[in-house]
């Protein structure tokens, strides 16, 4: 059973998984979600994930049932019999007929899949990979995770054809947000810098637990904007997001950060996500 899905509790293989034509986050992307990585069975980062779901629901009025919700991704994953998955959970604010107004009372639709979780290479991960930038063409509340995706698709798409792996959205400032689907630091002089939490960015789980994690490494951490300048006058860029976990830039716009290779604090950090991450999975087996 390689690919499984659930919708609203109603379990079966993804090519059975179905949903109404009026459901709203069809219609109009009135929908939020999350994307998890499992590991045996479990799921990474777990409470991370759900305090934000709930606050994308809260910021865009959708009452939703978080313990029912937790029940159906957690059974999905169980049904699935994979170990290591891919999950992903969406929440539409639910099925009427098309019209702006949403009527009152909806019941939300809860779609869970969990799929063969495939992550980057090692090798990925040693050569780093090159980013472009791009204008910033999203909507304001970018903090909120709702599959609004349409401007992350095309910038992943002008990377791609760029033969980058990441767009980095940058203001009419100069000062930049995010990746597509990423968050982005810098080192300079030993200091790990990224942009704060506003409603410019997604509040990365895998960017907050970096946070973290340098700060405990005993490295000096700052929130603050960053420029493209700044960005190509970097000692180290690295992304940082659910599937991509930590890695290294080494270039941007075809200039190389540095010398091309990545470097000594994304490899650091690097490994001790691995090492948090070990840690985590090695707690739960034991207590089996
Ligand atoms: N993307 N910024 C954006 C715009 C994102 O879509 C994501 C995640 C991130 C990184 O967040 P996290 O560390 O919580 O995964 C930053 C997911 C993986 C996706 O859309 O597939």
């Amino acid at each position: 059973m390689p690919e499984w899905a659930s919708v609203n509790g109603r379990f079966s293989s993804i090519d059975e998984a179905t949903v109404p034509i009026n459901d709203r986050g069809l219609l109009f992307a009135d929908s939020v979600y999350e994307v998890f990585v499992a590991y045996g069975g479990r799921l990474w980062l777990e409470e991370e994930h759900y305090r934000r779901l709930a606050a994308s629901l809260n910021a865009l009025g959708i009452t939703a049932d978080l313990r029912q919700i937790r029940a159906w991704v957690a059974e999905t994953v169980r049904q699935s019999q994979l170990g290591q998955a891919l999950v992903y959970l969406q929440v539409t604010r639910g099925v009427a007929p098309r019209g702006h107004l949403p009527p009152q009372d909806l019941r939300p639709t809860v779609i869970v899949t969990a799929r063969e979780l495939r992550t980057l290479s090692a090798e990925t991960h040693e050569r780093g990979v090159p980013v472009i930038t791009t204008p910033e063409t999203r909507w304001a509340r970018r903090d909120v995770k709702t599959t609004n995706l349409l401007a992350n698709t095309l910038a992943k798409r002008a990377a791609d054809a760029a033969g980058a792996f990441e767009a980095l959205f940058v203001n009419p400032d100069h000062t930049l947000n995010e990746g597509s689907s990423t968050n982005f630091f810098l080192v300079k002089q030993g200091e790990v810098i990224t942009p704060p939490k506003t409603h410019a960015i997604l509040p990365g789980v895998s960017r907050d637990a970096v946070v973290e994690l340098a700060r405990s490494e005993g490295l000096k951490v700052a929130e603050r904007p960053v420029s493209r300048d700044e960005l190509l006058a970097a000692d180290e860029v690295f992304l940082t997001g659910t599937t991509t976990e930590v890695l290294g830039v080494v270039s941007v716009d075809g200039q190389k950060i540095a010398d091309g290779r990545v470097g000594p604090i994304t490899q650091r950090l690097c490994a001790a996500f691995e090492r948090r991450r070990e840690a985590w999975l090695a707690a739960f087996q034991q207590q089996q």
